[in-house]
């Protein structure tokens, strides 16, 4: 019997064959102007360009074929084919050998060429009859798709054909990430966010290649994860939010669904449970856990500091592996976050000695913890991981011990930080953070961790000051389409100047997908239906 996955790679290069053979009888040739795929609006920029100055042309005659040694590179070639539906309304066929006249192609092919290193590299190959997307795994497929998005043009060329056509610069690209963890953060926590606004944003960030999403599940305010041997930390502790409004949760059910829905765009969720401190909503639910000597109230209001475990009671080492327990059966990727940070109210050496105990808890689980910089005070093993957020002396300590650091300074990387003066939502206690400022900065250099140290890059979205998806957008855009670029681009490839004119060019794409973002008047916006009039506080 002959193995049929065998075959498969034979369908592609019949494929092929019938593919140059169509070419020969060819009716017209397109003569497209001059282009430059140097010059594309590509965020983040890829590490290298050679431009050939044609043009492919995509119209309702291209086809997609994919690698189909397993289901991975076929769902790759479907994602794109639905996102260049939404974007030009043209149905591409997926590896059909009937799918009609067929003048040009876009092969998406795993490739075992040297010139890709790591899951994450792809080689773009733009030709003017076939774009050819190689990559090791579906993965770095998956980015090469968002650069091929991204070099659709938003609108077709009716003058160059009889149907529309959307003209693809030619050249070749060949790209990798300079850091392997670029995130954001958002905190469901201060205000509770729907399961559709989380996809949404997933949505968004995975355009830019982001990889990460860390959900701050749990806080003062908000217990926003069922964990079904506890069910009061979200009947209670779920049940309200920043200023007093309902809050609301996730269900372990809607958590897998925004799981699978991330990794369907490559993208890792990483669950945070805040604690020691940071635990008033826990302490309300189960009083039992309660370590500042009051009686826990539901809090609505945005100090923090105030709360802590009792880091000496076995109850509370029994209720914290229930957690770790129940959600890291829920969560594929490698790491768990136990916050850690702000615990003021916990004395230093419960504090270390809490984090030690946790540090062995999520272990047990199989994963690896993520902490808040305050951590690295602990006697950590060199498998976990620090966040800096705040101290520079925490993070060269958790360096000097050997654990990789995520770069999230608040000073430059805190989404939640106002623009200036004028803006309508956010804080400012860390910085003012206009869209260049959160630029221009360097995550290579800026604590002084040697670069191996570094794990990469994470720009956090708390929301005290936010309680829907148009102001998570506000804030969140269009600065965290710079971090992407910080954390995916070389340095040598990042220059504010070049990057302000592909920022501008992403606005059309915002709009399409009715982003509400901040209009900075900075960036000299094309097409853009805001106005600068829009900023000024009503
Ligand atoms: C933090 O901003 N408290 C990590």
């Amino acid at each position: 019997m002959i193995n049929s996955t065998l075959l498969k790679p034979f369908v592609l290069l019949f494929v092929i064959a019938l593919f140059i053979g169509c070419q020969e009888h060819k009716m017209k040739e397109i003569v497209f102007p001059p282009t430059d795929l140097s010059l594309e609006n590509l965020i983040p920029k890829p590490l290298k360009i050679v431009p050939t100055h044609d043009a492919f042309g995509l119209d309702h005659t291209t086809a997609i074929y994919t690698s189909q040694t397993d289901n991975s590179f076929e769902e790759v070639g479907s994602f794109l084919a639905d996102k260049i539906k939404s974007k030009t309304n043209l149905r591409l066929a997926v590896n059909k050998t009937d799918a009609g006249q067929v003048d040009r192609m876009i092969f998406i092919n795993q490739s075992e060429s040297d010139e890709l290193e790591g899951p994450e590299a792809y080689q773009l190959y733009i030709s003017k009859d076939s774009i050819i997307l190689n990559a090791k795994t579906s993965e770095g497929a998956f980015r090469g798709v968002q650069t091929l998005r991204q070099l659709i043009p938003e609108t077709s060329n009716d003058t160059l054909a009889e149907m529309p056509l959307w003209p693809i610069p030619t050249g070749k690209i060949l790209d990798k990430p300079n850091f392997e963890y670029r995130g954001s953060m958002l905190d469901v926590a201060r205000h509770f966010f729907s399961v559709n606004d989380v996809k949404k944003y997933i949505d968004l960030l995975a355009y830019y290649k982001i990889n990460v999403l860390h959900l701050h599940l749990t806080d003062d305010q908000g217990w926003r994860i069922e964990i079904k041997s506890w069910p009061k930390l979200t009947e209670v502790g779920g049940s309200t939010e920043v200023g007093g409004e309902a809050g609301g949760f996730f269900t372990q059910e809607e958590y897998k669904d925004i799981v699978a829905y991330a990794q369907q765009r490559y993208m890792m969720i990483i669950p945070e449970i805040d604690m020691p401190g940071h635990t008033n909503a826990a302490s309300v639910s189960y009083p039992i856990l309660n370590g500042n000597g009051k009686t826990p109230k539901l809090y609505e209001g945005t100090k923090v500091g105030f709360s802590t475990f009792d880091t000496r009671k076995d109850t509370v080492y029994t209720f914290i592996d229930d957690v770790v327990r129940e959600i890291s059966a829920i969560t594929p990727g490698p790491y768990f976050h136990i916050g850690g940070d702000e615990s003021h109210v916990t004395k230093k050496n419960d504090y270390n000695f809490f984090v030690n105990k946790v540090e062995k808890i999520v272990q047990k689980y199989g994963k690896q913890m993520i902490g808040w910089d305050e951590v690295a005070t602990a006697d950590l093993d060199s498998t976990s991981i620090a966040q800096f957020w705040d101290s520079e002396k925490n993070a060269m300590e958790a360096s000097r011990k050997g654990m990789r650091v995520i770069i999230s300074p608040a000073k430059k990387a805190y989404l939640d930080m106002e623009y200036d003066t004028l803006s309508k939502h956010g804080l400012h206690w860390a910085a003012y953070i206009p869209v260049d400022t959160a630029y221009i900065w360097s995550p290579e250099s800026y604590a002084g961790i040697p670069k191996e140290n570094i794990l990469g890059v994470e720009a956090p979205l708390w929301s005290e000051t936010i309680s829907n998806i148009d102001e998570l957008e506000y804030l969140a855009f269009p600065r965290v389409i710079g971090y992407s670029e910080l954390s995916w681009s070389t340095e040598e490839n990042r220059n504010w100047e070049n990057f302000k004119v592909r920022l501008a060019n992403q606005a059309p794409y915002m709009e399409r997908m009715d982003v509400k973002f901040y209009p900075s008047k900075l960036i000299d916006w094309k097409e853009s239906r805001f106005t600068y009039k829009s900023i000024q506080k009503d």
